[in-house]
């Protein structure tokens, strides 16, 4: 007989099920308890609440534990592609020779834009944050293929949607940066693979083509397939929530992005940068800034540092330290950056309020130090994060979507609220 856990509650006892993951995770269903008892449960900020079962990523968070499909990011970063994950991802299986080329020559052939989104580009300010022309430029793709259902299942519509965002990602990211700095736009040579066609998109000009390095697309590869998936975070939870509404996926991975934007989510990888270059400048050593950020009157925090689910480390982190150390000593760049990161790292390590807290660097500590590197514009940093976590949005909207019986995304609430009041007409309130 399968485990059940009982609920003691005004007298009466409630008997609810115990579910059981595929890694012993372990949950109580409390679907059932509100119809049995007229509570509801309360958890600010999904502390600890399950939102959905997934067959995608496995984080076992105490012991730095992260797999895609079952297979651990350890084994992924070293063999596979950025595409192949991708497929891994959404289709749920790694692919054969033949699906890979087939999957591969698809995006391909869906990177170019629509010339006329081209024009959105003039209307942004010039200095406008990448991530919201990114959203904005996303989000207009429904316009675009707007009058395509019953043309197609929706099985195959999601299918060449899927297919039209990991393909035009990079090229809509691409044209930000451009017209950021006022170069021509430049399209995508679709010879190149996945990672050299984005380098070559950002700094290829038309008066000079710029020869991707293949350790800085080796490197950039490496990165998207960490960034590939995280089950359910901030921007992936908004993902299925979008999804469930029935809206379309272009609106779907729109409200990813922007979840994405905040320094406490993906932003953090700006927010690193900005907080080295700020401690370099103002000086007075690592320590001044690990005393602030234990100070909750300064209202600040080491960015890139601590976890909701990693409480022993974050081996995304571990693998990308590993590829800045490799990156930086191939390229011969000497950046004083990274060594205040890692002066950062060692004292923070050290401090009882970091290991009583068990906060330690996370994805965002080190990458961007690579994208500096690359020469990314930091503002670009959380776009390339972005390009990076699509296929896990893509995978979590289709998920959502294949589940039998799916229901929309509705969670309830306590009321804090004041209890009934009358209307008081203008002329009497005080
Ligand atoms: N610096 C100083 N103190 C911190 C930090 C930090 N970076 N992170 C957490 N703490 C403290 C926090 O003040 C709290 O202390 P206390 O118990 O005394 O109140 C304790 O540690 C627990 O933190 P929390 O904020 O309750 O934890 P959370 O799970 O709600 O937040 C987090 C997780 C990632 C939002 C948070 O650690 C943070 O803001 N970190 C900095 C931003 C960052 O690097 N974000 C990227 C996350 S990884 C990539 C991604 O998923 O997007």
């Amino acid at each position: 007989m399968s485990e059940k856990a009982e609920l003691k509650l005004e007298g009466q006892s409630i008997e609810l099920p115990v579910v059981v993951g595929t890694e012993n995770e372990k949950g109580i269903d409390v679907s059932s308890l509100r119809a049995k008892t007229g509570y509801i449960t309360l958890d600010n900020g999904y502390m600890n609440t399950g939102a959905c079962s997934s067959a995608i990523t496995f984080i076992d968070g105490e012991q730095g534990i992260l797999r895609y499909r079952g297979i651990p990011i350890e084994t992924l970063a070293e063999h596979s592609s950025f595409l192949e994950t991708a497929h891994l991802l959404i289709e749920g299986k790694l692919p054969t020779a033949q699906e890979l080329d087939l999957f591969t020559n698809r995006v391909r052939r869906h990177t170019m834009i629509h010339e006329d989104i081209k024009r959105f580009y003039d209307g942004f300010p010039r200095d406008a944050h990448p991530m919201a022309i990114l959203a904005s430029v996303v989000s207009s793709l429904s316009t675009f293929y707007q009058h395509e259902e019953g043309v197609r299942s929706e099985k195959e519509q999601f299918d060449l949607n899927t297919v039209r965002l990991l393909a035009k990602l990079p090229t809509i990211a691409a044209f930000a940066y451009k017209k950021s700095i006022g170069q021509p736009l430049m399209y995508p040579q679709n010879s190149m693979s996945y990672c050299e066609n984005f380098l070559h998109m950002m700094f290829s000009t038309p008066a000079e083509h710029y020869e991707v390095d293949p350790v800085m697309a080796e490197t950039l590869n490496l990165l998207l397939i960490l960034h590939a998936d995280h089950e359910q975070n901030c921007s992936t939870s908004t993902v299925r929530m979008v999804s469930s509404s029935k809206a379309n996926l272009f609106a779907a991975i729109t409200a990813g992005i922007c979840a994405l934007w905040g320094p406490r989510h993906g932003g953090a990888n700006e927010e690193v940068i900005d907080m080295l270059e700020q401690m370099r400048t103002e000086g007075g050593g690592v320590k001044k800034y690990v005393d602030m950020a234990k100070d909750k009157n300064a209202k600040f925090k080491l960015m890139g540092f601590g976890h909701r689910v990693y409480k022993n480390f974050d081996p995304r982190a571990k693998i990308i330290k590993a590829a800045c150390d490799k990156l930086l000593t191939k390229m011969k760049i000497n950046d004083p950056l990274l060594d205040l990161a890692k002066e950062l790292e060692e004292a923070a390590l050290k401090d009882p309020y970091f290991i009583e807290r068990k906060l330690y660097p996370n994805v965002d500590f080190y990458s961007g130090i690579i994208y500096k590197a690359m020469k990314i514009p930091t503002r670009a940093f959380t776009v390339m994060f972005a390009l990076g976590r699509l296929p896990g949005w893509i995978a979590h909207a289709r998920e959502f979507n294949e589940e039998p019986g799916n229901k929309i995304n509705r969670p309830r609430q306590v009321y804090i609220g004041a209890p009934k009041s009358d209307y008081t007409p203008i002329e009497k309130r005080s």
